[in-house]
């Protein structure tokens, strides 16, 4: 660990520092009070439409925050700059993958979010209704978020490279009666048909409307009475909409997320809470001003584009870029002539788009100028330091401090993450819980030892976290609460706090992938493969990736009247594929006559991890029933290679 420690420490530079939204550390002082902390944050940075009566409500392990506060989100996304005279500024820049480009300033985004929060009324859409999103990245996400929060009726978006059925699922569980969908897409210059997914999703499902956004042109059917086209909808839409006085802790959206089974978990956010937390960490982290450009290249499908690409930034009226396609089409420089064209100044992107970038060579970037950018921030997986260093020189030219900021889905904000201004970064590290939160590493014998591995543990309620899983309490007490009690939030992920108090993030432990930045449960890829009719059993394990950080590799052992062949595994990979999603296709596939296993029938993914990763010692197997079966296994491994 030392050798960690030693590694070199960048300082802010000076002129960063001079301009930073903060400048001092006093702030961790200050955020030692959490409760008097984020109630400060709730007054600065958000419009309350009546003032909560106490901060922190607490009865474990559910948590409210601003008790009898009422606000809007879309309020605080768009009136409140209109009211202030910035109708005229530039919210989002939309660049489709064609070329298109579709600008809207805060009034225009404003009447369009109006409109079709009038749209929906008009559907019969009510306070309450949990609507299901299922768009690419085009302008009418956005929108459609906005308005579902004028209303008061919560989004559940689903990415939109999701699968029929893995939309089904998500549907289903949020008893949506309303979807908003589109007629296609483009990636990488071919029209993506996702009407068609769409209808095959909702198939049997009681939908009552289902709203159709005209992106490609590309032909499909609507179905009568059902199925409504967006801009038809918004043709006579009066362009006010009062806002829904909506109380602190109201459902704001639900964002299903991967866990430990094959079922996805829909993660509840409520409006005051999540509203605070994504503000202040927008402004802090990012140190967004006036005059920025923001760009977070996520998709608005996952929780880092709802908290960053649209409430963060909206509620701190700048202006973000939002692009619709793959970043190297029609060639690999598209993203540095995207930030070249509109000079953009902040850049949050991923690991994995960063290695993916460095592979593909600096001869792609040195064609344009980034001299714009003034910082840069990395998410969803660890960054390797080679990564890191990679990314402060070639894309920030040692001028940019990098913000690794560790979070999740059902944290709602950045958790761990620098402040730009003041933190000395160590590549590779997150650094430091934000101000008004602690965090720990510990493990079943207690806090560990700085340089030792453990669990990483939250120990303060935070105002953005999750108030539950939906219709899903005891899940919900099990995975986050049950393995060191109520207060201290296990998070899944392992973690090491050096001499110096820097966290380091290990990735996720157990059985959630991370594969290039997307949460996958190895349970869920186990369910896809054995609902195949080849499939007796399977267990899935991550091995690392060099450009992707984890990817599953499926152990597969075939029923009767079944035969091993590189048909069969072309056709399960596919099957995956199908069933979740591209992300979750297994890079490889291994047939095996059986899986190694306890006596109480447990599979033993430690020694098939090992197997994977073909490392020669792969543990202890004198407590399986089939110890014969690793030898088998391995050779199996080291057959295939050949
Ligand atoms: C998991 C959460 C919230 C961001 C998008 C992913 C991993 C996220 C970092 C980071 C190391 C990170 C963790 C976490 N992760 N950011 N900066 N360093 N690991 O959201 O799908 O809910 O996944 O992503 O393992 O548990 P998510």
């Amino acid at each position: 660990m030392s050798e960690i420690a030693e590694q070199k420490v960048f300082s802010p530079p000076e002129e960063f520092k001079k301009n930073a939204n903060v400048k001092s550390e006093e702030v961790y002082e200050e955020g030692k009070d959490y409760i008097k902390f984020w109630e400060k944050r709730a007054e600065e940075m958000i419009e309350w439409f009546k003032k909560w009566d106490k901060v922190l409500e607490v009865d474990e392990p559910y948590y409210k925050w601003f008790i009898n506060g009422k606000l809007n989100a879309s309020y605080n996304c768009l009136d409140r700059w209109i009211e202030k005279g910035k109708g005229d500024k530039i919210a989002y820049i939309w660049e489709g993958e064609d070329g298109e480009v579709r600008k809207y300033t805060y009034k225009q985004l404003y009447e369009e979010v109006n409109k079709f929060a009038n749209a929906l009324k008009s559907m019969g859409v009510k306070k309450g209704d949990i609507v299901s999103i299922y768009l690419p990245m085009i302008p009418e996400l956005p929108i459609a978020m906005l308005a579902c929060a004028r209303i008061g009726a919560p989004h559940s978006v689903v990415f939109a490279g999701f699968s029929a059925e893995a939309f089904r699922q998500r549907v289903e569980d949020a008893g949506s009666k309303y979807v908003i969908t589109c007629d296609g897409y483009y990636r990488r210059g071919k029209v993506l048909d996702h009407k068609s997914k769409t209808d095959s999703g909702i198939e049997g499902l009681d939908i009552k409307k289902v709203i159709v956004v005209k992106r490609a042109g590309n032909e499909i059917n609507m179905k009568e009475g059902r199925d409504v086209w967006w801009h038809e909808l918004m043709k006579d839409q009066p362009a006010e909409c009062e806002p829904e006085e909506m109380d602190a802790e109201d459902l704001l959206f639900l964002m299903y997320t991967s866990g430990t089974t094959g079922k996805p978990k829909g993660v509840m956010h409520t409006t005051g809470g999540y509203m605070v937390g994504v503000a202040t960490t927008m402004k802090w982290v990012f140190d967004v001003k006036e005059d920025d450009v923001y760009w977070c290249t996520a998709d608005i499908g996952w929780i880092t584009g709802h908290s960053y690409i649209v409430y963060g930034p909206l509620a701190n009226g700048i202006t973000s870029i939002i692009y619709e396609g793959a970043p190297d089409y029609p060639n690999k420089d598209r993203w540095w002539e995207i930030i070249e064209k509109y000079k953009v100044t902040i850049l949050y992107t991923a690991p994995t788009a960063i290695r993916l970038a460095m592979k593909w060579g600096e001869e792609w970037i040195e064609k344009h100028d980034l001299s714009s950018l003034r910082l840069l921030g990395s998410v969803g997986e660890p960054i390797n330091p080679e990564a890191w260093l990679w990314y402060y020189k070639v894309i920030g030219k040692e001028r940019c401090p990098i913000v690794d900021t560790w979070w999740m889905t059902e944290t709602g904000m950045h958790i761990i993450a620098p402040l730009p201004g003041v933190t000395k970064l160590k590549p590779g590290s997150a650094t430091f819980p934000f101000p008004g939160i602690q965090a720990e590493v510990r493990d079943e014998n207690g806090v560990c030892k700085p340089g030792e591995k453990g669990d990483l543990v939250i120990t303060t309620p935070w105002p953005s976290m999750l108030r539950g899983l939906y219709n899903a309490h005891e899940k919900y007490v099990e995975e986050y609460w049950s393995k060191y009690g109520f207060g201290k939030f296990f998070t899944g992920d392992g973690a090491i706090i050096d001499e110096d108090g820097y966290f380091w993030l290990l990735g996720r432990l157990g059985d959630v992938l991370n594969v290039a930045g997307h949460r996958l449960g190895t349970a869920e890829v186990e369910s896809a493969l054995v609902s195949h009719e080849a499939v007796a059993e399977s267990a899935v394990v991550g091995v690392p990736d060099e450009i992707k950080g984890q990817v599953p590799f499926a152990y597969v052992v075939l029923k009767q009247g079944f035969e091993p062949s590189e048909e069969l595994k072309k056709e399960l990979i596919k099957h995956v594929s199908t069933v979740i999603g591209p992300t979750a296709r297994p890079a490889d596939i291994l047939f095996v006559e059986d899986l190694p296993k306890t006596r109480s029938g447990k599979i033993m993914r430690r020694i098939l991890r090992n197997i994977a990763e073909g490392k020669e010692e792969v543990g202890d197997v004198t407590t399986l029933r089939n110890p014969e079966i690793v030898e088998d296994i391995k050779k199996a491994m080291t057959e295939r290679k050949l």
